[in-house]
């Protein structure tokens, strides 16, 4: 089996989602575990970006000893300059180059000529040379770019010093036979390319993602860049889950293989959608809460009988474990902690008596706590942030005859306790309404989302809002057997998360790549 890299840009390219901007303590919870998960790579930040992102991405740097550690640049000395910085302590260090080849780009963006492009690439990668012994360039836009011009501009990056040449579909246009077209053409026809690593990375915009990444692959490619859940920019990346688990399960069509700890999916996949606040949504392929459900009769008594009938992948293989014990109130300490280790947590004693606390309130309230529900309430906040603000008691007032009123208790980071009432349209509005007059922050909210932990009247709600405060998001997440007092933590966290980014202006929020 021919070996896949997998180079993982969660850190980067998935950091450019909309409302998504993870502090270094998240990157460096994400870079622990895609080390164990064992991808090659990770693409850890674009360090000219800020003060605050180069720091995130040195920080990944020293903390990474298991897999290449890769800064994003622009094709100018000052960002190498940056990304040299970011990256001096990291153990298999690698510069990432990029420049648009495009015709479109070319015109409207740089106002560049063919000639100027080449030049300017050149000039980049035999700067970049003299300090960093690994370079990938991308031509950005190679979808979109005329091939023979692309072909070009391969040739020059192989001759001027590049290890990996990358081939973006930046834009997410390109269909899987056209795509798998420009590797071969790339493989056929420019010298020396058997020296170097070809790698692919795609967008989703047409849904095309990993089948592109998949039509790389068959034509030649020995690099897939991708992100976790497929988040990203727009429509996000080519889903690295995905991607493996199409080699893994087909690898008599592929012949290639990654060597990523299969086993480790399901969970880096939790750990990325808690600190992004991204909400995997429940038909994703491998990672969705329903991709080893079975509705159907026919289906269900298919898998009775046999369970490959309908099953090509078995959820252990991901690293989901099928429990089969229910707790309930009336289960103990010891119960509870075996679960724990069975849904893989590692606690200290301090930690599970905190958690077991909490599992006791839950189990108060709702008959079956299942291992959704162990899980959400084991991974409720979305960080350690400092909380400024904290919910104390909420009431609410609703008829469909009259108006909707909230009163709220919060605690403010001296201990004082406020309260204040408020109206609105809704019974959420007026909550928020009641949150925003007691804190006086002016925040716009820019998405909510609910959704059911697991089944039942008494299921537990996960409420899921974005603010957005001058130009900076922050996501938020709140959990609670009521989707009233769930939507009032969510919104509590967000604002948490906003006080702790004004404290720490050193990041950007968006990142502009021209
Ligand atoms: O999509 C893209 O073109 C990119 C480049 C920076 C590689 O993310
Ligand atoms: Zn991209």
């Amino acid at each position: 089996m021919r070996k896949i890299y997998i180079f993982d840009t969660t850190l980067r390219d998935g950091e450019q989602s909309p409302g998504v901007n993870l502090n270094t303590k998240e990157k460096l919870e994400i870079a622990y575990q895609l080390e164990k998960l064992g991808v090659d790579r990770i693409e850890a930040g674009f360090p000219a970006a800020s003060p605050g992102d180069l720091a995130a991405v040195n920080a990944v740097a020293r903390a990474v000893k298991n897999a290449t550690v890769i800064g994003l640049s622009r094709s100018r000395e000052q960002d190498i300059d940056a990304a040299r910085e970011a990256l001096k302590d990291a153990q298999d260090p690698c510069l990432h180059l990029f420049l648009a080849t495009s015709p479109i780009h070319r015109k409207h963006k740089l106002r560049m000529e063919k000639e100027q492009v080449l030049e300017t690439a050149e000039r980049a990668i035999r700067y970049a040379k003299q300090y960093f012994s690994k370079i990938e360039f991308s031509p950005e836009d190679a979808g979109r770019t005329e091939l023979d011009f692309l072909c070009q501009v391969t040739d020059m990056a192989i001759r001027a010093g590049a290890t990996v040449v990358n081939i973006p579909d930046t834009v997410g246009y390109m269909t899987p036979a056209e795509f798998g077209n420009i590797f071969k053409t790339l493989k056929e026809q420019v010298p020396g390319i058997e020296k170097i690593q070809l790698s692919a990375h795609c967008h989703d915009d047409l849904g095309l993602a990993t089948a592109n990444a998949l039509a790389a692959i068959l034509n030649g490619a020995d690099q897939i860049e991708g992100t976790i859940n497929g988040i990203g920019e727009r429509a996000g990346n080519t889903a690295i889950e995905e991607v493996a688990m199409a080699l893994a399960t087909r690898g008599d069509l592929f012949g290639a293989t990654t060597t990523l700890n299969l086993k480790e999916i399901a969970k880096t996949s939790r750990l990325v959608s808690k600190l992004t606040g991204m909400v995997v949504p429940g038909n994703k392929a491998i990672v969705g809460a329903n991709a080893f459900a079975h509705e159907s009769g026919i289906h269900q008594d298919g898998m009775l009988k046999e369970k490959t009938t309908y099953e090509i992948i078995s959820p252990e293989t991901i690293g989901l474990r099928d429990s089969k014990l229910v707790l309930g109130k009336h289960s103990g300490r010891a119960a509870f902690r075996e679960k724990l280790i069975d849904l893989g947590y590692e606690l200290d004693d301090e930690a599970v008596n905190a958690a077991f606390a909490k599992f006791k309130d839950l189990a108060d309230k709702k008959k079956n706590v299942m291992d959704e529900d162990i899980r959400a309430m084991l991974e409720e906040k979305l960080t350690d942030t400092p909380e400024v603000y904290s919910l104390e008691t909420i009431h609410v007032s609703y008829g469909n005859k009259s108006v909707p009123s909230a009163t709220i208790r919060v605690r403010m980071a001296e201990g004082e306790v406020k309260e204040q009432s408020a109206e609105g349209n809704g019974s959420v509005d007026a909550i928020y309404n009641a949150i925003d007059a007691l804190t006086a922050e002016a925040v716009e909210l820019e998405d909510y989302s609910i959704k059911s932990v697991s089944h039942g009247k008494d299921a537990l709600g996960e409420v899921h809002v974005v603010l957005k405060q001058d130009e900076v998001s922050a996501q938020g997440r709140g959990l609670s057997t009521d989707i009233l007092e769930a939507s009032a933590r969510a919104y509590i966290d967000a604002l948490n998360r906003l006080v702790e980014k004004r404290k720490s202006p050193g990041r950007r929020d968006k990142m502009s790549l021209i």
